[in-house]
């Protein structure tokens, strides 16, 4: 496997803790009522910060070069170079939601419980159509001249989260994840 896509596997394994923790969050709000607003919004920053600004920017630049040099209409490409965009929207309506539950105007937490919701099974859809049909695909397609253009072009950014410096704040995050993947 390539540089750049054992890379984006590594990602793909930690968002998928990612959204473990949070399907656990949202069986916390729905069964219990507990909504854990700081933990909610640790993760909406993670995913600002991560998922939407260096792993899909990441995988755009890969998805748009196939597209340029092997099939301009690989419709699952296509696809997913829509998703980065409309995925990216979810987490800003999520922390909109928040901020109306924490200043109380807003009451109840169907809308936000909705968004987790959406944005849980949208996220894990997408990590499987990249994982089981477009990264075999540009494997299978891309030369070893091709994987040194693309390594040349990706950016060093580390994962504040799960990569070796973990930006401060995330801890509790962090141990929360580690947590709920144990179990
Ligand atoms: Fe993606
Ligand atoms: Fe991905």
């Amino acid at each position: 496997m390539s540089k750049a896509l054992k890379r984006l596997h590594t990602d793909h394994i930690n968002f998928m803790k990612l959204m473990k923790l949070m399907k656990a969050e949202v069986e916390n709000i729905t069964t219990n009522g507990e909504l854990y607003v700081s933990l909610i919004l640790d993760i909406v920053d993670y995913i600002q910060h991560y998922p939407n600004t260096i792993h899909h920017p990441m995988e755009n630049v890969i998805f748009e070069y196939y597209l340029q040099k092997y099939d301009s209409d690989c419709q699952p490409i296509i696809q997913l170079l829509e998703e980065h965009n409309s995925l990216s929207y979810i987490p800003v309506k999520i922390e909109e939601c928040m901020q109306k539950i924490k200043s109380g105007e807003i009451q109840s937490k169907d809308a936000l419980i909705e968004k987790l919701e959406q944005f849980i099974s949208d996220q894990i859809e997408h990590i499987n159509k990249e994982e089981k049909e477009v990264f075999p695909l540009l494997e299978n397609s891309f030369t070893k001249n091709d994987w040194k253009y693309i390594d040349s072009k990706l950016t060093a950014s580390e994962d504040p989260l799960f990569g070796d410096k973990m930006k401060q704040g995330y801890e509790t995050l962090y141990k929360r994840i580690s947590d709920s993947a144990s179990n």
